[in-house]
C-alpha cells in the first residue's frame, strides 16, 4: 500500500503522514529531507545553490547521514531546498530513490510536493493537506522557536509565502494536488483531528 500526501510547508503533512504510517504499519519516507539535504550540503561545502551542476552532482553523490534533523529545518536550508527542487536534473537524481522506498513492501508513506502527480502517480491514496499561510507560518514559528531559531512571525510568513510560489510556479513537477487527491485543509484542525480525519480517508480507500 501507497499512500502520497503532498502539501505547502508547514501545512502539517509531515506530522501526519508520520503518524499515518506508524497507524498503518508501513514505512515512512520525508522527501522533502532530500531537497534539504542537498541543500543543506551544498551551503556546508561553500557551494551557490543556484549553481544547477554543482546541485545536480550534490544530489547524485548525496550522503543522506550526513546531517542532524535540526541542521536541515532552518528557514535558510528550506530557502535553498526550494531553489535546487526547482532544478529538472536534481529531481531526477531523486527518483529512483523515492520510487523504490514506496514500491518496497509493506508499502511507505511518502509526503512532498509531487508524490500524488510524479513519484507515484498509482498511489493506493493521495491526500492533499493545506491550511491557511497564516496559520502555518504559527505553525512553524513555534515550530524554529522550540528549537532555538529566533525569528519574527512576519519573516516566517514572508518566507513561506516565497517557498510556495516557487513551489507551485515551477515548471517541473510544481506543488499542486493530484486529480485524485483527497483534500484535507488543517487550518481549523489540530493534530488529533486532522489524524483521525486521515485515517478515515485512508480506512475508506483500503
Ligand atoms: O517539505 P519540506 O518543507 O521539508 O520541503 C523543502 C523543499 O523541498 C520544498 O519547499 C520543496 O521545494 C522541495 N520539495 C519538493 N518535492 C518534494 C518535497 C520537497 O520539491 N516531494
Amino acid at each position: 500500500m501507497i499512500v502520497a500526501i503532498d502539501g505547502p510547508a508547514a501545512s502539517g503533512k509531515g506530522t501526519l503522514a508520520r503518524r499515518i504510517a506508524k497507524h498503518f504499519g508501513l514505512t515512512y519516507l520525508d522527501t522533502g529531507s532530500l531537497y534539504r539535504t542537498v541543500a543543506c550540503a551544498m551551503l556546508a561545502d561553500g557551494l551557490d545553490p543556484h549553481d544547477a551542476e554543482a546541485a545536480h552532482h550534490t544530489a547524485e553523490t548525496l550522503d543522506l547521514k550526513r546531517f542532524e534533523d535540526a541542521q536541515l529545518r532552518t528557514i535558510a536550508v528550506g530557502e535553498a531546498a526550494s531553489v535546487v527542487a526547482a532544478m529538472p536534473k536534481v529531481r531526477q537524481a531523486l527518483l529512483e530513490l523515492q520510487r523504490t522506498v514506496a514500491s518496497t513492501p509493506p508499502g511507505a508513506v511518502l509526503d512532498g510536493r509531487d508524490i500524488g502527480t510524479v513519484v507515484c502517480p498509482d498511489a493506493d491514496v493521495k491526500l492533499f493537506v493545506t491550511a491557511s499561510p497564516e496559520e502555518r507560518a504559527r505553525r512553524r514559528h513555534l515550530e524554529l522557536q522550540a528549537g532555538g531559531d529566533v525569528q519574527t512571525y512576519d519573516l516566517v510568513l514572508e518566507q513561506l509565502r516565497i517557498r510556495d510560489r516557487r513551489d507551485a510556479e515551477r515548471s517541473e513537477a510544481p506543488l499542486k494536488p493530484a486529480e485524485d487527491a483527497v483534500l484535507l485543509d488543517t487550518s481549523e484542525l489540530d493534530i488529533e483531528a486532522a489524524f483521525q480525519a486521515a485515517v478515515e480517508i485512508v480506512s475508506g480507500k483500503r
